[in-house]
């Protein structure tokens, strides 16, 4: 049997810099108390392991607020700016891995939202990264129904338009198109990472050609959840699986070649675990 794994596959740069970030602190700062606003990951397994080394996830703002020390890392989405004041003005030291990708948006929305634009970012609105770093009107658009509805009080304002890092492209460009047809003084900032388009065409490419596909990748991760989707369409035989304990191996008996990817939260043991597995059965 031949095995393909995917180049892309697993953590991308963002994520990675993010849980190295974690493992670092609890390295340097063995005495303090590590805290992450949000899990890390979407990643079962790693969160266990930091949990195991005394990580304490954080899940709301309110129990943020009752932190006196310690340390806080911030994910890669990012978070909204008023998180950042809320722990420099209660003096709680924190370290900002937030992608540089996302932070990059933020700088944007920040300083144009300051030069008097009004802020249009295409997005999903429940997504952490697209929130809260406006300092004056923004809208967050993310059908054509909502594009064609948008309207800018009064016209001659300026707009500028970023993306979500994760937005599909051709959506983005859709509804800029949308929204440029309105005349209004716009600039256009193509903020969308590349990570995730280059992830989701190998695993298409792959998924095209072999016989059976492996997602592997946490349940909730939207990002895996999206690139099963994209090889189930290329690929009957696609299986979606969080860790090798859940690849039943008689599924792959008759199948010749078989193709592995992963989404984004993804640690490369266990994808090097279902690789090496699946080598080794048939
Ligand atoms: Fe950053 Fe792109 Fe990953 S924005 S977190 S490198 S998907």
């Amino acid at each position: 049997m031949q095995v393909e794994l995917a180049k892309s596959a697993g953590f991308c740069f963002g994520v990675q810099r993010a849980v190295d970030t974690v493992y670092k602190q609890i390295e340097e700062n063995s005495a303090e108390k590590i805290y992450t606003y949000g899990p890390i990951i979407h990643n079962e397994e790693v969160i266990k392991d930091m949990e195991k080394k005394g990580v304490e996830v954080i899940l709301s703002e309110e129990e943020l607020k009752q932190i006196e020390s310690g340390i806080v890392i911030i994910r890669s989405h990012g978070v909204p700016k008023r998180i950042c004041d809320l722990l420099d003005e209660n003096g709680v030291r924190y370290v900002d891995a937030t992608c540089p990708f996302v932070k990059k948006i933020h700088r944007i929305v920040e300083e144009k939202s300051r030069d008097g634009y009004h802020i249009v970012i295409i997005g999903n609105r429940e997504h952490p990264e697209v929130m809260g770093w406006a300092q004056g009107p923004a809208t967050i658009i993310q059908t054509e129904e909502e594009a064609r509805v948008f309207e800018l009080v009064p016209e001659s304002e300026k707009v500028c338009v970023v993306a979500q890092t994760t937005f599909n492209y051709n959506k983005f460009k859709d509804l800029v198109e949308i929204i440029s047809e309105k005349r209004y003084d716009i600039i256009v900032l193509n903020t969308i990472c590349n990570a995730t388009k280059e992830r989701q065409e190998e695993a298409y490419d792959i998924a095209k050609r072999v016989d059976a596909m492996i997602v592997i990748g946490d349940k909730r991760s939207s990002n895996t959840q999206k690139l099963f989707e994209i090889c189930s369409n290329a690929c009957a035989d696609t299986y979606y699986i969080q860790t090798l304990g859940d690849l039943n191996m008689n599924q792959l008996r008759s199948v010749e070649t078989v193709g592995i990817t992963a989404g984004a939260s993804t640690p490369n043991k266990i994808i090097e675990e279902v690789q090496n597995n699946v080598r080794i059965n048939f």
